[in-house]
């Protein structure tokens, strides 16, 4: 790989996007480029710099994949519109739960991901609209914990030798892969992304398929979205690097009105990091912990366990596959 990384000390924010821009618009020329917004800071980002550089020739799609947390799309679609920037949302539900059908192993699970998104959904997306180039948010650390062997991140291709253009049919372009999370956020900022975006926990690629150890079922995802939703308000305030509810495969004995419920489990994690690479238990106040508890064994139907992981990365990781 001929591309390094800019480290936090060296980034200058306007600089960055100015050069960005520039070679976005040398590259695809007068062509078309399409792009996926997830919500997440770096595709956020992602879109910003694209439609600096590209105007109306970037499409900026939201897949609409089934795994989202709660109510994300249209979020997503509102704040963008604010920024008048056209998002088109894409509904393939149906696809990416037929594709996770009956998979239990995490890479698998990865890769059915990758091949929905990629081959499938973009496939289609790009040949209808004539694109050439797909742009998207890959960031340093994606390609270092692939590289590395720790996990096939959904958004790594060509440093995998994966040829976008020979297996998908066009180009990828990525914008802020010599960049770390501080450092799109910097540049989030300087583009003019409201804070509520830039500031953002970081969320991954296969969204909350990767908090579903077991098969990802349209059921078991609606599971771990109501925790997630409920785990998102209950730490949004504490500063916390990432937060987040996991649901295990295992059910465990519990009592509901004096008799037994074998019921489901709740895991919660929150993150101390910098870059993700290496991280740290939150260490939250217990009536939190037990707050969190008491909620999610309410509100979220099947739930009778709820643990919290006091694991560093490593030798744990943030997610959960
Ligand atoms: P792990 O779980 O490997 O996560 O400790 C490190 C950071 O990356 C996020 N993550 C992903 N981001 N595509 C992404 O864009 C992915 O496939 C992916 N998997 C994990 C994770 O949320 C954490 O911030």
């Amino acid at each position: 790989m001929n591309v390094k990384e800019i480290p936090l000390e060296k980034l200058n924010a306007e600089q960055y996007i100015a050069d960005q821009v520039k070679s976005l618009k040398q590259t695809v020329g007068s062509g078309l480029a399409v792009n996926a917004l997830s919500g997440g800071v770096d595709s956020s980002v992602v879109t910003m710099i694209g439609h600096r550089a590209l105007g109306a020739r970037l499409k900026t799609f939201f897949i609409a994949n089934g795994i989202m947390r709660e109510g994300e799309p249209e979020y997503i679609v509102k704040v963008f519109k604010k920024l008048n920037v056209k998002v088109e949302l894409v509904h393939a539900e149906n696809e990416f739960f037929a594709a996770l059908k009956g998979l239990t192993d995490p890479e698998e699970k990865r890769e059915a991901i990758t091949q929905t998104f990629y081959k499938k959904v973009f496939g289609r997306l790009v040949k209808e609209s004539g694109a050439k180039y797909l742009l998207q948010g890959t960031n340093w650390t994606d390609v270092e914990e692939t590289v590395a062997g720790v996990k096939r991140q959904h958004n790594i291709l060509a440093q995998l030798g994966i040829d976008t253009q020979a297996v998908f049919g066009y180009k990828v372009l990525e914008p802020v892969l010599q960049l770390r999370k501080t450092g799109i956020r910097m540049v989030g900022k300087a583009l003019g992304l409201p804070e509520e975006i830039y500031a953002r926990p970081p969320f991954p690629g296969p969204a909350l398929a990767a908090r579903v150890i077991g098969e990802v079922t349209r059921e078991r995802v609606e599971v771990v979205r109501k925790a997630t939703t409920i785990v998102e308000q209950e730490l949004k305030g504490s500063g916390a690097f990432q937060y987040l509810a996991i649901l295990h495969n295992d059910k465990v004995t519990g009592m509901r009105n004096g008799k037994r419920d074998f019921g489901q489990q709740i895991e919660v994690r929150c993150w101390e990091s910098k870059d993700a690479i290496t991280a740290t238990v939150t260490r939250l106040p217990f009536e939190k912990l037990e707050k969190l508890a008491q909620r999610i064994t309410t509100e979220v139907p099947g739930v009778v366990s709820v643990t919290y992981n006091v694991t560093a990365k490593p030798p744990s990781t943030i997610e959960a596959i």
